[in-house]
């Protein structure tokens, strides 16, 4: 249960504002509202706006009908949202959260315009999942109360907020954005402003390398899925993008190895194109990686005798993603961890896995490939170079930043 359904409301009423009514910004002004803020929620669009509304009436239609809320806190939480096209009751608004289409100058005139209509105190954030905050930060007046916060789907649902500053931001509103969001009910962790931030980016190899195996016809997908399955993962890779969305999915795969001025690790696959040419996008479309129309997923023609080498191959790959990226100071240990297990709800955290799977076994499994190989793509992260020779373990408690 949402920590904060229950809790009474506060007395206060800090103004939230929320520019962007579609899935993410609903959700989003939904945990403001249910945190006890009033909340200005604006969109271009009024059907937006209206089917925001009709959402939200449901959600709370449902948890009224569970027992979770009241009647009365119910009509609390829609009572405390304002839906407009007027930008200008955004004025009022100590914290802005932009969640609006995924363009870097689309995003960069609603900041720009967001900052003739607030207080220059008030605290302006983006959720975004691909673009540089540093970029947008750098086209306004005052960067240094710009931050990113990046909510996950479902945003009331979803635990992890990824807290990432702009190089521009001032260090303290890091602190008070972690406040602000476990006040909401949220774990925040924070994230060095780098492409896919921590989740996308450590999160590649489930998807990549689960293709590659796919593409050279060493597995079927039904036999990838059932063996990440048997290691603790709840979906399989290919039910999982057909769940996101095999066009979405692409797309954030390619702003990553497109961000990371192509490197090989990050490369996106052809058969995952050719999904998203051929319009099978997963379950939205009715067929994927599996069919949706007639029965749901098939789950013949799995070849348990290969469950071992696939689950250690994508095992040891995100491993790897998760130790560069703390060598890289991405983000703490305890950091990475938790982002990817109450962001995308993997089984164990990667580095604690590292630790008890052994560094110099996992890192024995990367050299194997990479010789095999012959590719960049495979290539052991210095971190781990460096551990397996002195014989070092990850230090995961949260002081070991
Ligand atoms: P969406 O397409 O459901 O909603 C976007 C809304 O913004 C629409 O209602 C649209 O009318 C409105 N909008 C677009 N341009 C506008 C403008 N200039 N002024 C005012 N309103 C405008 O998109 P969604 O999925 O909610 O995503 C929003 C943001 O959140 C994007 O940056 C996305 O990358 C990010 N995000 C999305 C996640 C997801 O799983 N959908 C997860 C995490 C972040």
């Amino acid at each position: 249960m949402h920590s904060s359904e229950l809790s009474p409301m506060k007395k206060e009423k800090e103004c939230i504002g929320i520019v962007g009514a579609g899935a993410m910004g609903s959700g989003i002004a939904q945990i403001a509202a249910q945190s006890g803020h009033s909340v200005v929620l604006v969109d271009q669009n009024d059907s937006a706006l209206q089917k925001s509304e009709d959402a939200l009436a449901s959600v709370a239609n449902r948890l009224v009908a569970k027992d979770r809320w009241t009647m009365e806190f119910s009509h609390e939480v829609q009572r405390s949202i304002t839906r407009t096209t007027d930008w200008n009751q955004l004025a009022p608004c100590t914290w802005v959260i932009e969640a609006i289409v995924e363009d870097l100058d689309v995003k960069t005139e609603v900041f720009q315009k967001l900052e003739t209509l607030v207080d220059s105190k008030a605290i302006l954030a983006s959720n975004t999942s691909s673009l540089s905050l540093t970029a947008i930060a750098g086209q306004l007046s005052h960067p240094e109360r710009f931050v990113g916060l990046h909510f996950f789907n479902p945003a009331p649902l979803m635990a992890l907020v990824e807290v990432i500053p702009a190089l521009q931001t001032e260090p303290s509103l890091v602190k008070r954005a972690k406040l602000q969001m476990e006040a909401w009910g949220k774990t925040p962790v924070v994230a060095k402003d780098t492409p896919g931030f921590i989740v996308n980016r450590v999160a590649r190899p489930f998807y990549g390398e689960a293709l590659r195996i796919v593409e050279e016809g060493l597995a079927s997908p039904q036999t990838v899925d059932a063996a990440m399955k048997a290691s603790g993962f709840r979906m399989g890779p290919f039910e999982l993008m057909d769940l996101i969305g095999n066009d979405v999915n692409y797309a954030v795969t390619q702003s990553v190895f497109e961000a990371f001025y192509y490197d090989p690790r990050y490369r996106p696959s052809l058969i995952q194109k050719q999904h998203v040419d051929a319009g099978w996008l997963g379950r939205k479309s009715g067929k994927g990686y599996y069919l949706y129309e007639t029965s749901p997923i098939e789950t013949d023609a799995v070849e348990t005798e290969a469950f071992g080498w696939i689950s250690e191959r994508i095992i040891a790959l995100l491993i790897n993603e998760a130790a560069d990226a703390f060598y890289l100071n991405i983000a703490t240990a305890a950091d990475l961890d938790t982002a990817m297990t109450r962001g995308v709800n993997y089984p164990k955290g990667l580095l604690a896995w590292a630790n008890e799977r052994g560094i110099g076994p996992t890192l024995k499994v990367l050299e194997g490939l990479q010789e095999l190989y012959g590719e960049d793509r495979y290539r052991p992260s210095i971190l781990l170079k460096r551990m397996a020779v002195n014989q070092e373990a990850f230090q995961l408690d949260a002081t070991n930043a």
